[in-house]
């Protein structure tokens, strides 16, 4: 078991866990920008509240845990910003993949692939390829990832079977479509974070969050807490979700 904190760790109603929580780790940049760092700086700093969120997810036994690395939209910004990014990934895959092995994570990654360098890609097969038997924490990392992307890709695939005359148009149902989804085989997400204070998707998820519950805080991501992992925690196991239904 990976350090932790007993007492943090013991203010959480096991029965009352979330299966599955995504994470839109935001807010790097204007932290670092406002500590007169540059935004890169931020980035790095981030890395560091990820393990600890990871941690402390390994020692509740979360089921799922998905987090936004970076969108099909960052490709917009700076070619430096994405350079760091990209090496920042892979030191960080590099450097924790047989640590997170050990604690029986299974990695997974969420999104397109083939943009990545041949390097990159293969460090994503690899780390994926060693964790693929755990039966920890499903710990799925989106990058290059968009929610419209994964939906037409799934759409795309589907019409293709239906071309060919495998599938017929009528058997698409909601569950087919859900299972050829990246996240196939994992719950639906039932909370949803967003750090920094932006209060928007940002194309994270838009299939799997369809009856999430949001919380948000201003804390920007270098900054935020096992602490505070814990209090979103708790306040989901609060709240009273109703699928459309009465109670
Ligand atoms: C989130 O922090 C990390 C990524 C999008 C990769 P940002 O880089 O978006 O930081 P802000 O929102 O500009 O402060
Ligand atoms: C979403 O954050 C993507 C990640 C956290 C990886 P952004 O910072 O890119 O989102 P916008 O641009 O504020 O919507
Ligand atoms: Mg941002």
């Amino acid at each position: 078991m990976w350090e932790s904190d007993a007492d943090l760790l013991a203010r959480v109603d096991k029965s009352k866990l979330p299966r599955h929580v995504a994470i839109i780790m935001d807010g790097n940049g204007r932290w670092a920008n406002g500590r007169g760092l540059l935004r890169n700086a931020g980035h790095t700093a981030g890395v560091k509240t990820l393990k600890k969120i990871l941690q402390t997810a390994v020692n509740l036994k979360l089921e799922a845990l998905t987090v936004y690395a970076f969108s099909t939209e960052n490709w917009k910004r700076p070619h430096t910003e994405v350079e760091f990014l990209m090496h920042l990934f892979s030191d960080y895959l590099e450097r924790e993949k047989r640590e997170m092995h050990e604690n029986n994570v299974r990695i997974k990654f969420l999104g397109r692939t083939e943009d990545f360098s041949p390097a990159l890609q293969k460090l994503m097969r690899d780390s994926a390829e060693l964790m693929k038997n755990n039966t920890g924490v499903k710990f799925n990392v989106a990058a290059d990832y968009g929610g419209q992307d994964e939906i037409v890709r799934v759409a795309r695939k589907l019409a293709r079977q239906a071309a060919a005359g495998e599938l017929s148009p009528e058997d698409i149902s909601a569950q087919i479509f859900a299972d050829e989804l990246d996240t196939a085989g994992q719950p639906p997400v039932d909370l949803l974070i967003r750090t920094s204070g932006e209060m928007r998707l940002s194309n994270f998820l838009l299939w799997q969050t369809a009856y999430a519950e949001f919380w948000f805080t201003d804390t920007p991501w270098p900054e935020f807490t096992p602490e505070q992992f814990v209090d979103a925690l708790i306040d989901f196991g609060n709240r009273s979700r109703r699928f459309g239904a009465l109670n």
